[in-house]
């Protein structure tokens, strides 16, 4: 693993950035795989502002709620419309289908997607609780897409996009860990003393589904962009 320190989010957005740019610059189709929440909103806000032409580019999501309509604007679907879609037209768009009739087929449906466009470079914040894409501890870490059901932890943690807290939704469909894993490169984005124990144990613990993270020691290709609030606790 590759670490890169950096002292802001504008620093953390330009490395992040520069690295999709070099992977379409240099691949014919490529696959990103794309996560949601704070920490890559200023990687998409480049990509929108530069107009990125993405016309080649396939990207993949790594999660979505399960029973919010894609409309809805807290859905990912609509996160990702917002952030990216909207604005610069990708040649295909893949994220799961939280509202399927039929989740387990979703799921497999999902895992046909990955293996139809591998990812070429898997992006991916960080749980508090060490979670990547919606795995949450316990996960198996030979699980590939599947129905999860979202920790207090998490629910607390995204609460800041919802109304009320029982506005938060209970499930998600995930990437698994090993879908995750099969990314031919990986870049993980933790900024902020809130993710000072997680990025402790990423770095440091025992490799263990207690905290999903861990399991990217063993990934041949990861950068992992931080600051020095993210890594406070480590030794
Ligand atoms: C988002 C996702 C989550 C987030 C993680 C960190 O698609 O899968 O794993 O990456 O919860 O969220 P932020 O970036 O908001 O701190």
């Amino acid at each position: 693993m590759k670490i890169l320190i950096v002292n802001s989010n504008e620093e953390l957005a330009k490395a992040g950035y520069n690295w999709i740019v070099e992977i379409l610059r240099t691949q014919s189709t490529p696959v990103l795989g794309m996560a949601t929440g704070s920490s890559p909103m200023g990687i998409y806000k480049l990509m929108r502002e530069n107009h990125l032409d993405v016309s080649h580019t396939v990207t993949v999501n790594l999660d979505e709620y399960i029973n919010v309509p894609a409309n809805h604007e807290n859905s990912y679907h609509c996160f990702m419309k917002k952030q990216l879609f909207d604005h610069i037209s990708f040649k295909k768009i893949f994220l799961p289908n939280g509202m399927a009739e039929n989740l387990q087929e979703e799921c497999l449906r999902y895992e046909q997607v990955l293996d139809e466009y591998p990812v070429d470079l898997q992006i991916l914040g960080i749980g508090e609780n060490g979670h990547i894409g919606f795995n949450e501890p316990g996960t198996s870490f030979s699980s590939r897409t599947h129905v999860i059901q979202l920790t207090e932890s998490t629910r607390h943690a995204n609460r800041r996009f919802f109304n009320h807290e029982h506005d938060v939704p209970t499930h998600a469909i995930t990437m698994g860990i090993a879908s995750i894993m099969k990314a031919k490169r990986i870049m993980l984005l933790a900024m902020g003393t809130a993710k000072a124990s997680a990025v402790r144990q990423l770095l440091e613990g025992p490799i263990t589904e207690k905290c999903p993270a861990t399991i990217l020691r063993e990934h041949p290709d990861v950068l992992i962009i931080t600051d020095q609030q993210a890594l406070s606790l480590c030794s």
